[in-house]
């Protein structure tokens, strides 16, 4: 089983995704396999269609875009590094397909769903204010629908430099320690 890595802002080798990929790496240092997905490179990206056939066809999604394997690589994960900048206080649009995609996981049968006590780490970045919220908010989803288990958060108030975590030294010791509890 692997870790999978989730990077979803659109400004590429910015704040979320290096210190995704910081955790990333620091978890590959001691041994795990880690799947990278990167949202916004997603040509073909659609939101859940409420169509319901996952309740009908054992929690399997009908809709095949490039999000159905990372919904799938979910679905046999060893744990998860989730992460989205704050677009008007909230999670951007990309990060938000993605967590609507995991409805095909509600209403089925357990072995259909996402077994409980995956492991979660969750980044967020913020120009001035909403991070820790955010991280909360977006953690706090995959906690009380799915029972994972976090295993830490950083929430970044970047000032809008792109190049924020980079320069920071307390955030890459921060990110290298919570590649290591996976
Ligand atoms: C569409 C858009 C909306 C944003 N909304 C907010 C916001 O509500 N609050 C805030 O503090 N920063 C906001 N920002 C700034 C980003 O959250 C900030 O630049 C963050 O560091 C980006 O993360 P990244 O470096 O991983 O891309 C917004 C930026 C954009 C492009």
């Amino acid at each position: 089983m692997a870790i999978v890595a989730i990077t979803s802002s659109p400004q590429k080798n910015a704040n979320t995704e290096f210190v995704v990929k910081t955790i990333a790496k620091s978890a590959e240092e001691n041994g795990k396999e880690v799947v990278y997905f990167d949202i916004n490179s997603m040509a073909n990206r659609k939101g859940c269609q409420a169509c319901d056939a996952c309740k009908k066809n054992g929690g399997k999604c009908i809709t095949k875009d490039d999000l159905a394997p990372l919904i799938d690589a979910v679905k046999d994960s060893e744990g998860v590094i989730i992460s989205s900048p704050v677009y008007f206080g909230e999670a951007c649009g990309q990060y938000r397909l993605f967590e609507d995609r995991l409805y095909r996981f509600f209403g089925v049968a357990p072995e259909d769903s996402i077994a409980p006590g995956k492991k979660v780490a969750v980044v967020t970045a913020a120009g001035s204010g909403g991070a820790d919220e955010l991280a909360d908010k977006m953690c706090g989803h995959l906690v009380s629908f799915f029972k994972f288990e976090p295993v830490g958060k950083i929430a970044m108030i970047t000032g809008n430099d792109r190049k924020y975590a980079e320069k920071n030294e307390e955030i890459i010791a921060q990110a290298k320690a919570i590649g290591k509890k996976f």
